[in-house]
This record gives C-alpha cells, structure tokens and sequence, in this order.
C-alpha cells in the first residue's frame, strides 16, 4: 500500500471545547493516483494535506507510507521522508523573492546537501521541463504568476519526489493559466508516476482526479 489513512483525528481547541478539523477520516492511495480533495472552506482539506507527512501531527489514527507507520515516527526522521519524498506546493511556501528562478529550484537539493554542481544540472534540467529555461536568472517578481507558480512547480519535483501536495495551486490563476498547471500537474503525474494529491475548490481541477475525496466537517463523504 502506498500511502493509507486509517481513523485520522485531528482536534484544535475551541471555546473551551474542540473542533474535530478531521474526524476520522480513513482512504487509501495507490502510486501514481491523481488524488483531489474536494470540499467547502473549514472542512479540513488544509489539515489533511499538511498531516499526512507530519507539517501536523493528528491528535489519533495511523498513517502508513509505502507499509510502514509514519505518524508516530520522531519528527527528525519525518524531515528526512519529506526531503527525500514528498514536494511541496503551498501557497505560504511561496518562491524566495531575493532568490533567482534556478536558485529557488535548487533549494530543495541544498536541504539534501547535494554538491553544487549537481544541484545546477538537475535545477537547469527540471526548468527546461517546466518551460522556463529562457527565465533561470529572473527574480520572482520579474515573472508572471503563472510563471512563479511553474517555478514553484519545479521546485516540487526536482528532488524527484514519489508525491505531490498542492493546496489550491491553481487558487490565484485565471482560467487560462489554471488550465496550463493543471495539465503540467497531469503531464508530471503521467510521464514520472508521481502522484499527486491536489487540495482544489474548482470543479474544472476536480475533474483532474482519478481517485476524489470530498470532506464535509472532516469527514469523508461521497
Ligand atoms: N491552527 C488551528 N487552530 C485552530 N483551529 C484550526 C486551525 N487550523 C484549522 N483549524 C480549523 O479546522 C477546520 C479545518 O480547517 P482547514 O483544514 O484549514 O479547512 P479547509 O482547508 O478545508 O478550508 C476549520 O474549522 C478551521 O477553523
Ligand atoms: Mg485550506
């Protein structure tokens, strides 16, 4: 099994009480899925994308990554899983923005003390793949939006992740340029098996999903 939620809790505090942001919540996903997780604001999308690899921790429930138990591991050995595979696209990890196009891809590589060397290769290499060769000494604010967010597409995948965690990484394009990440998202999901799991409120990017979660109040509904 790749990646399974079983029982998943997650409780905040709230006015004395608590919330359930996620109420036992169980699903299974196999490699190479193109998971989106559907719901309405506060339903607990956010929270289950950043527990799955720890950026949270849930308060009960097992979370098993490629047939081990990865929720109750130390949080040392979690920062390893995620450099090694999981990337990355939030919108609150936004691109560096005193750091060049190719100096922001390479950022994932310098965590794994790749030598420097390698690091400019495979960064040069993934944004000729994103498109963006033409762009590698542009500073962010030099880009388009639908540019930052292929640098920052980039920047997921050039650690040669085994999945993608995008929340709403289509949130602030317009329709045009949603269409062009969405399809790169497929492209990456298709052509390296990586698989993907995309928080999204747009039906159009729903329809990307091969395997749907909808959460309604932290539960999984149909
Ligand atoms: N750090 C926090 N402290 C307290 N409550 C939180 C926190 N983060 C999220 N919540 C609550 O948990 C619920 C789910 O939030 P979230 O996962 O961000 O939902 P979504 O991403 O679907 O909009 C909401 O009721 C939200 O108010
Ligand atoms: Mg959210």
């Amino acid at each position: 099994m790749f990646l399974q939620g079983e029982n998943i809790l997650k409780q905040y505090p709230h006015n004395g009480g608590f919330i359930n942001a996620l109420d036992k919540v169980s699903f299974n996903v196999d490699q190479g899925d193109f998971v989106t997780v559907t719901g309405p604001s506060g339903s607990g999308k956010s929270t289950l994308l950043l527990s799955l690899f720890g950026l949270i921790r849930l308060s009960s429930g097992t979370i098993i990554f490629n047939g081990k138990r990865i929720d109750n591991i130390s949080d040392r050995h979690l920062t390893d899983i995620r450099k090694k595979s999981v990337g990355y696209i939030l919108q609150s990890f936004a691109l560096i923005p005193y750091l060049t196009t190719i100096q922001n891809v390479m950022i994932p590589l310098a965590l794994e003390r790749i030598p420097q060397k390698e690091q400019v290769k495979r960064a040069t290499e993934i944004l000729d793949y994103v498109g963006l060769s033409d762009r590698i000494e542009h500073l962010p604010r030099e880009l388009s939006a639908g540019q930052q967010q292929r640098v920052a597409i980039a920047r997921s995948i050039v650690h040669r992740p085994q999945i993608i965690m995008a929340d709403e990484p289509t949130g602030n394009l317009d329709p045009t340029l949603s269409l062009e990440i969405l399809e790169f998202l497929k492209k990456i999901n298709r052509e390296n098996k990586i698989t993907i799991m995309m928080v999204t409120h747009s039906p159009v990017a729903a329809d990307y999903g091969t395997m749907k979660l909808h959460l309604n109040e932290g539960k999984i509904v149909n």
